[in-house]
């Protein structure tokens, strides 16, 4: 059993895009997991939404499969499988059609009382039609949610309309607006880092730190989902989000609690704080590139141009490295490296913090190189923070100093499975604690920061370059950083 304990009372939770990839990949999964963890009271009940003519027998069987082949083996218990199954329920639903919303009105009117979520894992484009029709049937009162998935819009103009339109009918305190990245247990952890060891605080700003970087590196290619991704591409598709959010946590001040307010406030502030990047200065601090054919999860894998859905002349980035600032007192002149790209060498997530030289060595010179510390934080796979240290080689000749770590591993240190973002977040939502979500103003503060680098690169496509699949991406990208006489951390290239 986990130990977050249930919500209070009983949810209704309804899931638009009910058979997309989403719950079937994860939401799904997630929520078996809460039933097996008993983190589902009694009579709680799951509506999928979709367009589809089908039974709730038919439904259960597909969500069945999906189940059994998005979890390993040994998760799967055919009991609690069964149990899961009798809590879901299928409506059809045409967008366009009111007779549809009254019936979904009419499945929830026996549990007036009951929290009920509605999470929207649909287009954008349907976030404020669908809201718009919840309130048409009363069902945005105060016991109501939303759970907006991302991408919240294109740019910064459509992230304020859905905003309007959302925020016209359910207020914000209602409205959970989801960033997977800030559900990971190693994201939350930055924050346990940083403000529950005495250590680090200190030591957390430009007298001590000379730059960071954050690699968020993919083996996959676009998966099938040619047609969105090539609407959006790198810049939207992870740093308006996912990217900044982690820059977020590891440059904002102390909140006061850790708290929703408390954390989306400092988050905030750090987004207002970044120094825009406009007109040339976009060309010196960006790199971005295209893969091309070569090798992706060891097979021989195709270029972005020959995916499926993929125009043959499209200029979008699947790979983008920029180099950040932030212009306030803690961080004024330190550097933040940002890359991520698709069909890169090897799944890799990680922050890495660089302190500063040491001012003098006291060692004679052919002691050995002393490098500077390094933080790393893993955040994905083999979660876990290693910090770069000088030790002296053992040895009672001369004395020589070598580079050592002091290795934390969260799977060997705590044994337990580390839960999926999915299951952290939804259980926030039941509990009605957004504190892990993005508030509105953060979400436009992304995209307003987002929106001068697209411009310009929207009139320089010569700076757009390719990359072999399974290499770091294009060869700009390492110069962006070298040319201020720097490396990316080599365990990730
Ligand atoms: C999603 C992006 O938000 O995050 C995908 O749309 C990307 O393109 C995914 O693959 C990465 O998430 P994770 O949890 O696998 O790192």
């Amino acid at each position: 059993m986990s130990e977050e304990p249930a919500p209070a009372r009983p949810f209704d939770l309804v899931v638009f895009g009910g058979t997309g990839d989403l719950t079937q990949r994860k939401l799904l999964p997630a929520l078996y997991h809460h039933e097996r963890d008993g983190q589902l009271r009694e009579g709680s009940r799951i509506f999928a939404i979709s367009r589809q003519d089908l039974g709730d027998d038919d439904y259960r069987d597909q969500a069945d499969g999906w189940v059994r082949r998005h979890l390993p083996a040994a998760d799967i218990d055919g009991e609690v499988l069964g149990r899961f199954r009798e809590r879901l329920h299928h409506l059809q639903v045409d967008a366009t059609e009111p007779g549809d919303w009254a019936s979904l009105a009419a499945a929830l009117t026996d549990q007036p009382e009951r929290v009920r979520v509605f999470y929207l894992a649909t287009s954008p484009d349907l976030f404020g039609p669908i809201c718009q029709h919840l309130a048409e049937q009363q069902l945005n009162g105060p016991a109501s949610r939303v759970v907006l998935e991302k991408p919240i819009g294109f740019d910064l103009a459509s992230a304020k309309a859905i905003n309007d339109k959302v925020g016209a009918v359910f207020e914000e305190r209602q409205i959970f607006r989801i960033d997977h990245y800030l559900g990971k247990e190693t994201v939350q952890n930055l924050m346990v880092l940083r403000f529950a060891n005495a250590l680090f605080e200190p030591l957390w700003n430009a007298a001590a730190i000379d730059h960071v970087q954050i690699t968020v590196a993919e083996t996959i290619g676009v998966e099938g989902r040619g047609a969105y991704y090539d609407r959006s591409g790198a810049l939207r598709d992870m740093v308006q989000n996912h990217m900044l959010q982690l820059l977020c946590l590891l440059a904002m001040e102390p909140p006061v609690r850790f708290q929703e307010d408390g954390v989306r406030n400092e988050k905030l502030k750090v987004l207002r704080a970044l120094k825009p990047l406009e007109g040339d200065a976009v060309a010196k601090n960006t790199a971005r590139g295209q893969y091309r054919a070569g090798i992706g999860d060891g097979a021989q894998v195709k270029g972005y141009l020959d995916e499926e859905d993929i125009p043959a002349d499209t200029r979008t980035e699947t790979f983008v490295a920029l180099k950040l600032e932030i212009e306030n007192w803690r961080w004024a002149g330190v550097p933040f490296y940002l890359r991520t790209g698709k069909r890169l060498p090897q799944r890799a997530s990680e922050i890495v913090i660089q302190f500063r030289s040491i001012p003098h060595s006291i060692f004679h010179a052919d002691a050995g190189r002393i490098p500077p510390n390094r933080l790393v934080v893993r955040l994905q796979p083999d979660e876990g923070i290693t910090l770069q240290m000088v030790s002296k080689a053992p040895g009672a000749g001369r004395l020589r100093v070598r580079p050592t770590a002091l290795e934390l591993s969260f799977a060997e240190q705590f044994k337990v499975r580390s839960p999926d973002a999915y299951e952290r977040l939804l259980l926030d939502v039941m509990h009605g604690d957004p504190t892990l979500f993005m508030r509105r103003d953060e979400v436009e503060a992304a995209w307003s920061w987002v929106e001068s680098v697209l411009a310009a690169w929207a009139g320089s496509d010569d700076a757009m370059k390719t990359y072999t699949a399974g290499t770091w991406g294009p060869s700009t990208a390492i110069g962006l950083i070298e040319r201020d006489g720097r490396t990316w951390h080599e365990d990730t290239g």
